[in-house]
């Protein structure tokens, strides 16, 4: 909890201010980004789903008596669509472990699973994917699934760093499927993150009331503008929270902070990836791509790696 505090104390009184974009899935975050995947403007993971819906029978990997770590697993309706794929001997020799910082996206999702199929064990860990790939059990022929685009959240700097550990804690015989969105047209990707129906402007609002319940602050969310952009110099979406008058957050009852009118926290990039990116991500990770699928547009990728 103290670097929690730290972290976020980091963040609110830097310059300009940010909060990491992992503080927005408490349950209600949670629950609001499963709304926005089924919005119409945001097609990634409509996208997406519909690459994964036929891929088991093209990827080179035989699942069975294989263990599946998904990380970043959320409402783990993608790896449903892997599992409906196989068949019932092949599920009930499969381990599953759905890793997730939200402990409410795992139990739920845990729940709705074990009603579905019938696997030989599915195991929750609630740990964050940044700092604790190391507490994930070694087990012979892991698949990681990192799906979603969430890699998407890091900037190169820690997307090199996220890979390279996964590429110390991956085995020999190891895989991982990375989903990727892809860079676009500008008004595609614009529109994604500021749907018609303002459930991003809430789940982007819904972190300072997970800061009002961590640090104790008194942040109220309609002082704030939700503001989403695609920065076509650095290849991302950016999201913010722009204060709409001059403000004055109080922390803990004993720091404050102030905001200037229109002063913004950024609260997350979403990286659009390039072929030179994939190239230059691959490169640096070490992993060795067998496969790419991609949808007729080119939106979405998922690549599948293996470790050399
Ligand atoms: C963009 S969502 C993707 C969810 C799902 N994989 C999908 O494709 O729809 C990111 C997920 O990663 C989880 N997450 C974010 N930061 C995390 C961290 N540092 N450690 C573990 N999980 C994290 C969130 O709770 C959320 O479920």
């Amino acid at each position: 909890m103290r670097d929690v505090r730290h972290e976020l104390l980091t963040g609110l009184t830097t310059k300009p201010k940010y909060i990491s974009p992992k503080y927005f899935y408490d349950e209600k975050g949670s629950a609001l980004f499963e709304q926005i995947t089924s919005l119409p403007e945001y097609y990634p993971t409509r996208t997406e789903k519909q690459i994964l819906s036929n891929v088991v029978s093209q990827l080179d990997f035989d699942f069975t008596n294989a263990t599946i770590v998904e990380l970043g697993s959320g409402d783990a309706s993608k790896i449903s669509l892997i599992f409906n794929q196989l068949t019932d001997e092949t599920l009930a020799g499969l381990t599953y472990f759905p890793v997730d910082i939200s402990y409410s996206a795992i139990q739920q999702s845990i729940t709705g699973l074990s009603c579905n199929f019938k696997l030989k064990s599915i195991t929750g860990l609630v740990l964050d994917f940044n700092t604790q790939l190391h507490l994930i059990p070694k087990k012979p022929k892991r698949l990681f699934l990192f799906l979603g685009s969430t890699i998407g959240n890091f900037d190169e700097t820690e997307r090199d760093r996220f890979l390279k550990n996964l590429y110390n804690e991956m085995q020999p015989g190891d895989y991982l499927l990375l989903g990727l969105d892809r860079v676009k047209e500008t008004a595609v990707l614009e529109k994604a993150y500021n749907d018609s129906k303002g459930v991003t402007e809430r789940f982007n609002k819904n972190i300072m009331q997970v800061m009002n319940g961590i640090l104790d602050t008194n942040f109220i969310p309609d002082d704030f503008a939700h503001k989403a952009f695609f920065n076509s110099e650095l290849n991302r979406i950016e999201m913010h929270l722009v204060a709409r008058k001059n403000i004055q957050i109080t922390i803990d009852k004993g720091i404050n902070i102030s905001l200037k009118q229109g002063e913004s926290i950024h609260t997350e990039n979403s990286y659009k990836f390039t072929d030179k990116d994939i190239e230059n991500m691959t490169q640096n990770s070490q992993l060795k791509i067998k496969q790419v699928f991609s949808d007729d547009k080119n939106w979405f990728s998922i690549i599948f790696f293996e470790k050399n």
